[in-house]
């Protein structure tokens, strides 16, 4: 399947998007991870990236656009993917749509996360995750065992650079102006399907498993 994964930052796309990969084989594709990646990297796309991200901003849609183009097309994804964190303006949902309609291949299902504001300031600033696996926690809903170490690797748990609150802040307001109008491109299209993103894990993903099983509806 080829299915897009909207939601604002801390909704949970990149939870429910592990849990999706591992129950139904659609492979995650994370523009927040390969840019972190970059960074990490110090290629040129990170050095360019770094300070949009560092301030909570988008970074510009012809540089995310030229990192699909160059990333979607290849064998990991040539069964379907699951898009997490892209497209983020309606400019990006149509680069999107063109680099689809030339593979032949449409979009199956748009899924969008919806979760109040004050509930995600709360998950972000709780959240840890593992710096060798990336395993993802949150300090109250889903602590470590062992305090700042991962369950599954043994890694050690860090907290994101642009989970603090003033970053959170610009992060959300970003959010709401120029990503939440990509729903309406989908809606308009027939795709979009919404899911209440404040309950469990589990609640959740159980909504977005039936969501896929029946497209649109
Ligand atoms: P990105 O990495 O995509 O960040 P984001 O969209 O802000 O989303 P997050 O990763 O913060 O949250 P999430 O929804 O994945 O939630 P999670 O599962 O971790 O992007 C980072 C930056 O890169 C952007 O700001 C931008 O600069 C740049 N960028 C990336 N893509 C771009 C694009 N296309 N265009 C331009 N720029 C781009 O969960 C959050 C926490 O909550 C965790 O602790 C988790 O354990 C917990 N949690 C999850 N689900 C639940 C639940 N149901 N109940 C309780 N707790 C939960």
């Amino acid at each position: 399947m080829r299915v897009v994964l909207l939601g604002p930052p801390g909704a949970g796309k990149g939870t429910q998007a592990k849990r999706l990969e591992a129950s139904r084989g659609i492979r995650q594709l994370s523009t927040g991870d390969l840019l972190r990646s970059a960074v990490d990297e110090g290629t040129a796309l990170g050095r360019k990236a770094a300070s949009y991200m560092d301030a909570g901003r988008l970074v510009p849609d012809e540089v995310m656009l030229g990192l699909i183009r160059d990333v979607l097309p290849t064998g990991a994804y040539r069964d379907g993917f699951l898009l997490d964190g892209f497209p983020r303006t309606v400019e990006q949902a149509r680069g999107l749509d063109r680099l689809l309609d030339e593979a032949g291949a449409g979009l199956d299902a748009v899924l969008s996360l919806e979760i109040p504001d004050g509930e995600l300031i709360r998950r972000l600033g709780n959240r840890r995750s593992c710096e060798a696996c990336g395993e993802p926690y949150n300090l109250e809903s889903r602590p470590p065992q062992a305090d700042g170490v991962c369950d599954r690797c043994g890694g050690r748990l860090v907290q994101r650079d642009d989970d603090r609150p003033e970053t959170v802040q610009r992060r959300l307001e970003v959010y709401h102006e120029q990503t939440e109008p990509v729903k309406a491109y989908y809606a308009d299209r027939g795709l979009l399907t919404s899911v209440d993103g404040g309950r469990s894990v589990d609640a959740v993903g159980g909504d977005l498993e039936r969501a896929l099983r029946h497209p649109g509806e």
